[in-house]
């Protein structure tokens, strides 16, 4: 019972609490000079939180998803946005998204993208973002994983296509070939991918050079059909075709 009479004990501090809260909270926000990708990526509670992710993946035999991943997603997603004539906020909201975007594995890989995207709610909260931006940014989060989330806005759309085309060989973790999963094998077979748009066809297209001694087309389709299909949901949403190029294969 609290000194009111109540049967909260917490309540007894909650003054003090509330103190020590908006205290806390206005430091982060001075850290945060302002709100940009550029400050973001020096973040360090929030890096803290991605190296977790990416630990806890490493664990679970996961690629790597560090925040260079982060970091190219972002980079990609803006380009993508600032390529097809949106505004420069709209591309800052898509390099924040893309940045933050696997925050969640920290938590579990299961359901990351709501779980990052309730992770990202509160670090901008703190940040002091206005609530229009916070909604466009958890909304392409809380949407990227293709086992429950599609575009539904340019920024989702553009962080989808981002991340789904970060297929390379230096992402596989596991130095054993003998032991690699269907992932692995795959992303270890990807000597280069780009994605590259051409605003005046309207098409974009992920060029893919994979070493089929390694990973068939085959085996690829099997494990990324999901996302590629995603993407072309994706690119549909920003007005555009989504074409796949392998080993000099028009695939669609
Ligand atoms: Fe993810
Ligand atoms: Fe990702």
């Amino acid at each position: 019972m609290n000194a009111n009479g109540q049967n909260w004990p917490w309540m007894q501090f909650n003054d003090y609490n509330l103190v020590f809260l908006t205290i806390h909270r206005k430091e982060r926000f001075i850290c945060m000079k302002k709100f940009t990708y550029e400050n973001i990526l020096h973040a360090k509670e929030l890096n803290v939180y991605l190296e977790q992710g990416n630990n806890v993946l490493g664990m679970l035999g996961y690629t790597e998803h560090t925040r260079k991943h982060a970091a190219k997603v972002a980079v990609t997603a803006g380009k993508l946005l600032k390529k097809l004539g949106y505004d420069e906020h709209c591309v800052e909201l898509a390099r924040i998204a893309g940045y933050m975007h696997d925050l969640g594995n920290c938590i579990n890989r299961m359901d990351h993208a709501h779980t990052g995207a309730l992770m990202a709610f509160q670090f901008l909260r703190d940040w002091g973002a206005p609530p229009d931006d916070i909604a466009r940014i958890i909304t392409a989060i809380g949407q990227h994983d293709e086992n429950s989330g599609t575009a539904v806005d340019p920024i989702s759309a553009a962080l989808i296509l981002a991340d789904k085309t970060d297929v390379r060989r230096n992402r596989v973790r596991n130095p054993i070939r003998e032991t690699f999963d269907k992932h692995d094998q795959v992303n270890y077979a990807a000597l280069s991918s780009k994605l590259k748009i051409d605003v005046s066809k309207k098409t974009i297209t992920l060029t893919i050079e994979l070493d089929e001694a390694i990973c068939s087309l085959m085996d690829y389709f099997e494990i990324f059909l999901q996302r590629m299909l995603m993407c072309k949901r994706a690119a549909e949403l920003l007005g555009l075709r989504f074409k796949m190029i392998a080993n000099g294969n028009k695939i669609c």
